[in-house]
């Protein structure tokens, strides 16, 4: 089975592995896990905030994050299909009290104007931005749009998150640094169990105030484990050996792009979006092929670390079989 449905597919390598039976351990509830300890060292300035903490998701990450910004009452705002809003089950609801507002967006990215004119939007409420965007089938906030919406929102008052579970996709595709993005919001998301190739693990970043308060978070929502550094030696492995190497899961999605004859052009990162049509999931899956809903209308084939070259290449054969787009 070629496996493209998402870039959580992917299986811990060996050498991930041997890392972390190797890793040296201890109780993370009493902060004395020397791994865990050392990747939020790291993480932290690598996104260049002063204080980060390891979470086993990142959807708990995330709402760490809004409990953390927000108070009861106040408003999570977003574009309408991001993961906080639509795929964690009404979480800063349940957890923070918060009203949840949607807002269409081209490519997952609400404008300054559209900020400007909420209602009730202000001081205690939170604005999220998802860098790369899920639903838009991977999109990159360009720096000065990112910038611009994260202006409109200070200046009512409200907090900012962003949702890097992709961030370092985005980060390689743009030849920018991840802080280019982090610097500018309060708290900061990184997934490490999706194109970085961990089983599972998140990091949060942001000020050390607000990190002490997510520590709260984090127990009351079952997250603070024992010998994390297990976890923690395959997110500090990734960071040195997955990286850069998103650039192949770029370049392949594009190249699979052009294979079923859609425009690489659209292809941004590691997402390819494929026009819907009835029963084809199942008729891919019959020749082998994986792909998952994107959104109404779209498929997504989600290149990762385990999709090679001759993955592509087989795909593309099976996907022509059946795809109507490249006729
Ligand atoms: C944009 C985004 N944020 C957060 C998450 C949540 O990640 P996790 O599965 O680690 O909770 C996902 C997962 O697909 C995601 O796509």
């Amino acid at each position: 089975m070629i496996d493209l449905r998402s870039d959580t597919m992917t299986k811990p390598t060996p050498a991930m592995l041997a890392a972390m039976a190797a890793a040296e351990v201890g109780d993370e509830q009493e902060r004395e896990d020397p791994t865990t300890n050392e990747l939020q060292r790291r993480v932290a300035e690598l996104l260049g905030h002063e204080a980060a903490l390891f979470f086993p998701t990142a959807t708990m990450a995330n709402q760490a994050a809004l409990r953390v910004l927000s108070s009861p009452g106040c408003k999570v705002v977003a574009e309408e299909r991001t993961h906080i809003l639509i795929y964690e089950w009404g979480g800063p609801a349940i957890h923070s009290g918060l009203v949840m507002q949607g807002l269409a967006a081209e490519a997952g990215r609400p404008t300054p104007e559209q900020i400007e004119e909420l209602d009730e939007f202000q001081t205690g409420s939170v604005l999220v931005l998802e860098n790369t965007h899920r639903s838009s089938g991977g999109c990159i906030w360009p720096l000065d749009e990112f910038g611009a919406v994260v202006g409109a929102a200070r200046s009512r008052g409200a907090a900012v998150h962003l949702d890097g579970a992709r961030l370092f996709n985005a980060s390689v595709a743009a030849g920018l640094p991840v802080t280019a993005w982090t610097k500018l919001a309060d708290t900061v998301t990184i997934c490490f169990s999706k194109g970085l190739g961990c089983p599972f693990g998140a990091i949060l970043a942001g000020s050390p105030a607000m990190i002490e308060r997510a520590w709260e978070g984090k127990f009351l929502f079952g997250g603070a484990l024992r010998q994390s550094g297990v976890a923690a030696a395959a997110m500090l492995y990734a960071l040195d050996h997955h990286v850069e190497r998103l650039a192949e899961d770029h370049a392949r999605a594009k190249r699979l792009a052009e294979g079923i004859g859609l425009d690489p052009a659209t292809v941004e990162t590691n997402f390819v979006a494929i026009p819907e049509e009835p029963g084809l999931i199942d008729r891919l899956l019959e020749r082998g092929v994986a792909v998952s809903d994107l959104r109404p209308g779209r498929l997504r084939a989600v290149t990762h670390l385990d999709i090679g070259d001759a993955e592509i290449d087989q795909a593309i054969d099976r996907m022509q079989e059946v795809l109507s787009v490249h006729a």
